[in-house]
């Protein structure tokens, strides 16, 4: 059994798994993730893909994106269900290879990697390095050489298509530190934008063999007309290197950034109708630009993880807060804290992101209140759940969860306030099991040198 549910006495279940025994066995705050459901959707995204590409004629590979969340039983799951696994740094790629992932089926991200990380990626095989700089480009050429390897590369290029949620995540700005732009020119008048100086700047490394082209557009997006765009210019980029050089690049990468359902009420992306819909146009773009299709890869991270995972907290202190006056009506917001906060999920504080809480462990007939769920930390903007209507019988020892934390809580946690980070606890078919556990107080003063 897969999924999540209220049983009798109203206390939810999740994949068969009552939030009381989860609380009970692993503690709070947890990570819970429904293997099931990342499993679904991680196969959902893949055949949707594979269907509509294969209908214009050309394939795809779904490369599932580790920083939304990566353990290695997550990467395992990922694989199992056909996808390969991005990463972009050392410790993602580590976890990947442990898991067992061929370095041939991992890709490399990154805008500042180490020598290392790049060593590290030859040493591995690793399928596909996406450069993201010329530094870069030479840099990796030049250490290929020194390896007698030749390396896989794609280049990053920003295509002025912009989408998505909060600014900080949107990448396709041309005024921010991601890609090389196919529309800027250089300050020399005629002269070639940086993505085509970088495509032609590979072509000169015998070191380099140049797999493709690469376009992340932005993260949380909810309508797939940007993808379509982006692709357009990424399609036009490639037939302009065709008719320059000969050389006709095999693979575009859209990047990822498909949105979900945050709030009761939000509507996800339709993995199948974007997959349509972007199949569909870049088979038009093809066509008119007379070149044949690529194939083409995406790298879905918050799509598959995010919706899988919730976070599980106790309550603790309960205080209402009125606030108005000054010729506002005063009201009164419950403030309800629990054990963690912004050291479990920063995206409240960092981008305004809203979720949806609901006291799990019993059902309530008390009126609901409204309420803002917060965190332990000393700061005031440490705001779990900025606003959400609670039962008026919230009370510490409730237990609370918080839906769809699934990608970026875990990948961003921090130790502020030396808070402990939470563990990773996978259920599945009324079983539970530590992916990552809790840290202790022997870890963080383990790293304390004194
Ligand atoms: N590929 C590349 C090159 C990316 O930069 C990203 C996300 C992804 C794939 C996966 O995007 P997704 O499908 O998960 O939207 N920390 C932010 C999101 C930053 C995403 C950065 N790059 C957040 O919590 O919303």
């Amino acid at each position: 059994s897969s999924g999540v549910r209220r049983a009798d006495d109203g206390a939810l279940e999740v994949a068969g798994v009552g939030v009381a025994e989860l609380a009970a066995d692993h503690g709070t705050p947890s990570y819970i993730v429904d293997e099931a459901d990342f499993r679904a959707r991680a196969r959902a995204y893949r055949i949707a893909f594979e269907a509509a590409f294969a209908a214009v004629g050309t394939g795809v590979d779904v490369y599932y994106a580790g920083k939304a969340l990566l353990t290695v039983a997550v990467a395992r799951w990922a694989r199992e269900e056909g996808l390969r696994v991005d990463t972009a740094s050392g410790g993602e790629l580590a976890v990947a290879l442990r898991a067992g992932v061929p370095g041939s089926e991992i890709g490399l991200h990154g805008n500042n990697k180490s020598d290392t990380e790049i060593g590290r990626a030859f040493d591995n095989g690793v399928g596909r390095i996406i450069v993201d700089s010329l530094a870069e480009i030479d840099r990796i050429a030049d250490l290929a050489v020194e390896r007698g390897v030749v390396a896989p590369v794609m280049v990053r290029v920003t295509t002025g298509v912009h989408a998505g949620g909060h600014e900080y995540i949107s990448t396709a700005h041309e005024d921010q530190k991601f890609g090389l732009s196919v529309n800027l020119a250089s300050a020399v008048p005629d002269a070639d934008s940086p993505a085509m100086t970088a495509l032609l700047r590979i072509l000169e490394r015998p070191s380099l063999k140049l797999l493709g082209i690469h376009s992340h557009i932005g993260s949380q997006i909810l309508d797939p007309d940007g993808f379509e765009a982006a692709a357009a210019a990424v399609l036009e980029l490639r037939a302009a290197l065709a008719a320059r050089t000969g050389v006709l690049v095999e693979e575009v990468d859209l990047g990822g950034g498909y949105g979900i359902a945050y709030l009761p009420g939000e509507v996800a992306l339709d993995p199948e109708r974007v997959a349509k819909d972007i199949a569909s146009s870049v088979a038009d773009v093809a066509a008119r630009l007379g070149t044949p299709l690529p194939r083409f890869s995406i790298e879905p991270g918050r799509a598959i993880v995010g919706p899988a995972g919730m976070t599980l907290y106790s309550v603790g202190t309960v205080k209402p807060v009125t606030v108005g006056g000054d010729g506002e009506e005063p009201f009164t917001r419950l403030y309800v804290s629990v054990d963690g906060g912004m050291s479990d999920n920063i995206r409240p504080a960092l981008y305004g992101a809203d979720y949806h809480a609901e006291i799990v462990g019993r059902s309530s007939d008390a009126a609901p209140v409204l309420a803002r769920v917060v965190g332990k930390h000393c700061e005031s903007g440490d705001i779990v759940v900025h606003q959400v209507m609670l039962p008026g019988d919230v009370r510490a020892g409730d237990l609370l969860a918080v839906a769809a934390t699934g990608a970026y809580g875990r990948s961003m946690a921090s130790n502020y306030n030396l808070l402990l980070r939470p563990p990773v606890v996978a259920v599945r078919d009324g079983a539970s099991r530590v992916l990552v556990r809790r840290e202790t107080e022997e870890d963080l003063l383990g790293l304390d040198q004194g």
